[in-house]
């Protein structure tokens, strides 16, 4: 099975960066084509922060330059990743209706020369004028050749508190909770005579109601999400036949990942790891890879686009050293072996003024093709032109671990049990971790996902526990599913509102057991567990339990089986008290690990259930530290990416050999060196 192009006309990948030709003389234009050509670029990001140059003055255009450049380009065959420029609204709109600034947390209104995402989202005018150019653009450019793909304005971030934003809010409010009495029950507001009596009195800052917080961040979502659409519905409108996408970045910002996703035809991310980052590399690279699985895994199995990314360093990391010789293409590997379909850049060339002149490019100033990163850029365009064949494949998990927005949000807004160290985002890495290590493909989903298709789930921390989830849950146990929680799960529903009958609520029956009590250490002290079990002898031993031990009953649930102690405390005044239970029901079983661990307990764990569950890696070997595998297959033709996240070659020992090297076409045996951040694919078929 294949996913179809990312856009008509282009089979394989999409080689390119952003592009603003608006910023340089005409004279250079005809250079940057046949620059282009030669760094194996075949895309480029135009239109981005234009506004000023498409639409001087309100409702005056001039296209000259973008017609210039489009048709350059498709001259070239150079295909355009247009982007609506509204990310930078010019000076007149700020001038004309300063309402359609943005207002800070703190009242303040923003100025425009904070540069760009400054506008309010609840704004009419602000709709309104991103409506006009938008159609304009659409309109003028339909039928272009080089069109490829709708890029709607840039990194969408940060929300608005002013008094339209609050009014919008207010209406959310009402739409969602119809009258106030719901809203109170929801909100809890009782205590400390926080009741609201009219609509009127709402306001998004109230520090004390979690449930109210967490509704400002769900409209922040959809009022934002609401811009994208107003810009998206035209351009599917125009050009219906056009993907329309935006570019986020991190766990998709501070928005609701999932009506996001729903509203994009694809995914487009914005990846910076910070390679060569102390201590180990191979670290930082596995948390990039849990990022891009997460990017990824927002449309299922479908590939994505790295939108950005920089061919050198950025200009905004507090440190960041070169790459080093090896890196750039280890980096581009490593984001499409996770799904992506295209390798873009942020920038194609670097200018030579404003915030960002100190950014990585293509080109640099010097404006030369004979310079190290150039040439990088052109090996990768090359080496992505002989693995095109990669592109539409999926990438295919047997396990997945849940990480959910709203879940992070609510552990991060809670008042205890602990201020610091709650370490959700770490916590379900370390569940993560020891699939990266041994080339094992584990996806990120959030809690209302279809986990059916899963065999092995990981549900670390899962504190917030909305409508539906329980049953996802449970179904997956019982139709064969293995799931592991943790202490601090099933503790509150979606508004924040702890369960009644006590913890882990909607998920006791499941695990068949009662959380009493949740004990909090110190950073510096530990807890020793003792695990010690006949059904999994090779999860015995001792561990420490650290910051979180969590003081639990077995209940047994509803009439059924009670579940098994695999471990328990062996110290403290809760020694003998269950610390890791399993409870079967089904055909399947979930897992309950009562106690954080230093990162032993996790690792043996995963380790223990993959040899159990058999779920193999991309291909069978021995892997060193620091070096990891993945694949990408349409069912016939398995593409194998190893990665190696090391300053020092690395040997990898396959049990069978691993097919033909795509970048040279040799076939090596069963044992295979990778150089220094070395990154090689090699072809599989099975046919
Ligand atoms: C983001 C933005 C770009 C640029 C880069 C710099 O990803 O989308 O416009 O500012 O960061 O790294
Ligand atoms: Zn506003």
């Amino acid at each position: 099975m294949r996913y179809p192009n990312i856009t008509s006309g282009v089979e394989g990948f999409l080689h390119g960066g952003d592009y603003n030709p608006d910023q340089w003389e005409p004279a250079l234009w005809d250079e940057d084509m046949e620059l282009m050509k030669k760094a194996r670029c075949n895309a480029a990001t135009v239109g981005i922060f234009a506004w000023a140059k498409i639409e001087p003055e309100e409702g005056v255009f001039d296209f000259d330059c973008l017609d210039a450049v489009l048709d350059k380009l498709a001259a070239n065959g150079i295909r355009a990743v247009l982007a609506t420029p509204t990310a930078a609204p010019p000076a007149w709109l700020a001038e004309k209706h300063p309402e359609t600034l943005r207002v800070k947390n703190d009242g303040r209104e923003r100025s425009w020369c904070e540069g760009r995402v400054n506008y309010c989202p609840s704004s009419p005018v602000y709709a309104e004028k991103c409506a006009v150019v938008t159609r304009k653009l659409a309109e003028r450019y339909r039928e272009h050749p080089a069109l490829a793909v709708w890029h709607v304005h840039n990194e969408y971030g940060g929300g608005c508190t002013c008094g339209l934003c609050r009014e919008a809010f207010r209406r959310w409010l009402k739409r969602k909770y119809g009258d106030l009495d719901s809203l109170n029950r929801a909100y809890w507001t009782a205590f400390w005579s926080q009741t609201y009596q009219s609509w009127e009195q709402i306001h998004p800052f109230n520090g004390v109601l979690m449930g109210l917080q967490l509704d400002w961040k769900r409209f922040v979502s959809d009022q934002v999400l609401a811009c994208f659409e107003n810009e998206a519905r035209i351009l599917r409108e125009v050009t219906p036949e056009v993907p329309v996408t935006t570019n986020s970045y991190g766990f998709f910002v501070d928005y609701d990942p999932r009506p996001w996703a729903e509203a994009m035809d694809v995914i487009a991310w914005d990846c910076y790891p910070q390679y060569h980052a102390r201590p180990e590399m191979w670290k930082r690279a596995m948390a990039t890879s849990f990022e891009l699985d997460f990017a990824r895994c927002l449309k299922g199995d479908r590939p994505f686009m790295l939108m950005e990314t920089t061919p050198s360093s950025t200009n905004w990391m507090p440190v960041e050293k070169l790459k080093r010789p090896g890196t750039h293409r280890l980096f581009a590997l490593q984001a499409v072996s996770h799904g992506a379909d295209s390798v873009q850049y942020f920038q194609w060339r670097a200018g030579l003024g404003g915030a960002e002149k100190f950014h990585g490019a293509v080109v640099d100033h010097s404006g030369r093709s004979d310079r190290r990163v150039f040439g990088d850029v052109a090996d990768l365009g090359t080496l992505l032109e002989k693995i095109a064949g990669v592109t539409g494949t999926p990438v295919r998990s047997d396990t997945a671990v849940i990480f959910d927005k709203q879940n992070r949000w609510a552990i991060e807004g809670a008042r205890g049990p602990r201020s610091e160290k709650r370490d959700y985002d770490v916590t379900c890495r370390s569940f993560y971790s020891w699939f990266w290590r041994h080339g094992v493909s584990c996806d990120v989903v959030d809690a209302d996902a279809d986990i059916s298709g899963y065999r092995l789930v990981f549900a670390p921390m899962l504190y917030m526990v909305r409508p539906g989830v329980a049953q996802r849950l449970e179904d997956f146990v019982r139709n064969g599913g293995t799931l592991v929680t943790t202490y601090w799960s099933g503790i509150a529903d979606e508004n924040d509102k702890c369960f009644y009958g006590g913890r882990p609520g909607p998920l006791k029956e499941l695990l068949g057991i009662d959380s009493e009590e949740l004990d909090v250490l110190y950073d510096d002290e530990t807890v020793p567990v003792t695990v010690d079990s006949r059904s999994f002898p090779a999860l015995n031993g001792t561990y420490s339990a650290r910051i979180f031990c969590d003081l639990v009953n077995v209940t047994g649930g509803k009439a059924q089986e009670a579940p098994e102690v695999l471990g328990k405390y062996s110290g403290e005044f809760y020694a003998g008290r269950p610390a890791l239970t399993v409870k079967r029901s089904g055909e399947g079983r979930a897992f309950y690990a009562a106690f954080r661990d230093g990162g032993d307990f996790a690792e043996r764990l995963c380790a223990c259930l993959a040899e159990d569950m058999n779920i193999t890696p991309a291909a069978e070997a021995e892997l060193p530290e620091g070096v990891t595998l993945r694949s990408r297959t349409d069912g016939e033709t398995d593409y194998l990416f190893v990665l190696n996240f090391t300053g020092e070659s690395r040997t990898v020992e396959f049990k069978t050999p691993p097919g033909v090297n795509l970048s040279d076409g040799s076939r090596p045996g069963n044992s295979v060196e990778i150089g220094p951040y070395g990154s090689e694919v090699f072809k599989v078929s099975h046919a």
